[in-house]
């Protein structure tokens, strides 16, 4: 989905599909040198990272598994609520694994210092992070992110998998959503 499509429902474009891909093609090669000659597996947390792991994995130019994870932090609104739930586990085994969670965004971070602990107490061998976005109060909780794609304003933001009650995964941009969509 085009921005046109969205209207006055977003307010300003934080990155553009050619940001993105250049981006990403950024941490992905960054990937392929921190890991060459070890295993790897990219854990995707639905559903926000949807696009992410589409993309990131596509930009690896090395073998890699997937697996998904399903957790859930929000409610239907804007704000955090610090209450982590498995919705989905993976289906692999994880011990010795190298694994790299891709997410989507890091706001308090709260989800994903509950995530790297729950991964690393199954015995991978290493736990690291890659997020497309991260917000300034991520630095509020000691969650150590080693690939970051952009740090943004703490603005709530929609679009390439980043959703607001379930809309606007499919918008190709990632822009700002306007206050008055939720105030
Ligand atoms: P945290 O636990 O506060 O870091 O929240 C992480 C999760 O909240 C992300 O995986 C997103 O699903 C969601 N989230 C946080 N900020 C935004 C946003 O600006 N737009 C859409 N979803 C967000
Ligand atoms: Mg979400």
């Amino acid at each position: 989905m085009d921005l046109q499509a969205v209207g006055t429902d977003v307010e300003r474009v934080i990155a553009t599909e050619e940001q993105l891909s250049s981006r990403i093609a950024e941490l992905a090669a960054q990937v392929d040198k921190d890991y060459e000659g070890k295993d790897l597996l990219l854990i995707g947390v639905l559903k926000g990272a949807v696009m992410a792991m589409a993309d990131l994995s596509r930009a690896i130019q090395r073998h890699i598994e997937m697996d998904w994870m399903a957790v859930s932090s929000y409610g239907s609104g804007t704000k955090s609520s610090g209450v982590v739930r498995i919705l989905k586990d993976l289906d692999c085994d994880i011990t010795g694994r190298n694994v790299l969670i891709v997410e989507d965004i890091v706001d308090t971070g709260l989800t994903l210092s509950w995530l790297k602990a729950n991964l690393e107490s199954r015995g991978a061998k290493s736990v690291e992070i890659c997020t497309i976005f991260r917000k300034p109060d991520a630095a509020k909780v000691e969650v150590n992110v080693k690939y970051v794609g952009f740090d943004i304003p703490p603005a709530f933001i929609v679009g390439y998998g980043l959703d607001f009650n379930e809309k606007y995964r499919n918008l190709a941009v990632v822009a700002v959503l306007s206050p008055h969509m939720y105030s």
